[in-house]
């Protein structure tokens, strides 16, 4: 038994912010950065953000809809409901609850997963196991995020990075090859390289309420994680780098998306990136960007893909499978 990806679908908030129009915001508050900086760092020229009203749920709501549309799957037919996210509506009930009232699964169960960048890996990788396991028939699987609302925008180290989005997938269990391998790891002891450290206590915020990151480490360990997870994935499916259509690594940073193909010796051209179009979007960008390679046409049925996300926790894994 295996399970099957059938349905892909994505959303985006209308705001889209040029990093010309996000220097011009943020020198207003003597904030100095430049569109030069940030596109040669990063390799990222836009990111989209959401309105203030919007929530993760409503993003994951559109780009469940989507998916759920390509998989011609009704709401009523799922039984089980993943949301990767790090940026939940509410502290409870978890995001995968509202976004279950929305879309109306009403028989489904719903729960999150939060593993920062690497959730919409771990969230995949827990709806494989439970499909597998006989839990579950059809299940949805949402990586959603509203990351803005983390950012301190005095900080331009780490506030250029990111940007807001959902991304969707619809499984379902098939006797014919679908997810073929994934691997999740985790490092808590780099927690203090990447995180938002505040807690609420006592009906105040107690910490830390901005992203804190420590962008060289990040770095470092983000290329040597996606190298050897990818290599692991592959040599848990008998299967090498030259088997693969198209590699999927979290979309944070071009230099970290081309150093991990130059670890796995794999052509740029059979990489999908969209980090330069939407920036980091944490636990959708994964999704996000798989969606975005289905409707253009470059990602297509029967070939072999392989994601990967990394991120705070410190958290890392991959997936490997045939669409
Ligand atoms: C954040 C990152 C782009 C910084 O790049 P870097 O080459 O390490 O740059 P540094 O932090 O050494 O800063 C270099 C200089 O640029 C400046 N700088 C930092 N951010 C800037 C910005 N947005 N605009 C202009 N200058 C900036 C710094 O102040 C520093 O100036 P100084 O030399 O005068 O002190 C890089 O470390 C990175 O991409 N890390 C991974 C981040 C990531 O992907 N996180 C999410 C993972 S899930």
């Amino acid at each position: 038994m295996y399970s099957k990806i059938i349905g892909t679908g994505s959303y985006l908030p209308n705001e889209a912010v040029t990093n010309d129009e996000l220097a011009a915001r943020l020198a207003k508050d003597g904030v100095e950065t430049s569109d030069e900086w940030i596109r040669s760092r990063t390799g990222i020229e836009q990111r989209y953000l959401a309105s203030p009203n919007q929530t993760s749920s409503d993003l994951a709501l559109f780009a469940a809809q989507n998916a759920l549309e390509m998989a011609e799957v009704l709401p009523s037919e799922i039984d089980l409901i993943i949301v990767a996210t790090t940026s939940p509506d509410m502290t409870f009930p978890s995001t995968a609850c509202l976004l279950q009232a929305k879309i109306g699964a009403d028989n489904a169960a719903a729960f999150d997963v939060q593993a920062v960048c690497s959730g919409f890996v771990y969230a995949l990788t827990t709806a494989d196991a439970m499909i597998r396991a006989g839990q579950a028939k059809k299940v949805l699987v949402v990586g959603s995020e509203v990351f803005s609302r983390m950012l301190d925008w005095k900080d331009r180290t780490s506030c250029v990075l990111f940007g807001d989005g959902a991304g969707a997938v619809v499984l379902e269990a098939s006797e014919e090859a679908g997810i073929l391998a994934s691997r999740i790891h985790s490092n808590g002891r780099l927690s203090s390289i990447l995180n938002v450290s505040s807690s609420i206590q006592g009906g105040k915020v107690v910490g830390n309420p901005f992203m804190y990151m420590d962008g060289q480490a990040v770095f470092k360990n983000a290329v040597s994680a996606l190298g050897d997870v990818a290599q692991e994935v592959l040599d848990a499916a008998n299967m090498s780098a030259e088997q693969l259509d198209w590699l999927i690594p979290h979309q944070a940073n071009l230099r970290i998306i081309a150093a991990t193909a130059k670890r796995l010796d794999f052509p740029m051209e059979k990489v999908v990136v969209t980090v330069n179009q939407h920036g980091n979007t944490s636990a959708a960008s994964v999704p996000l960007a798989f969606d975005t390679a289905v409707r253009d046409g470059r990602i297509s049925k029967g070939q072999t893909v392989l994601v990967q996300g990394v991120g705070g926790g410190f958290t890392w894994g991959a997936n490997l499978f045939r669409f």
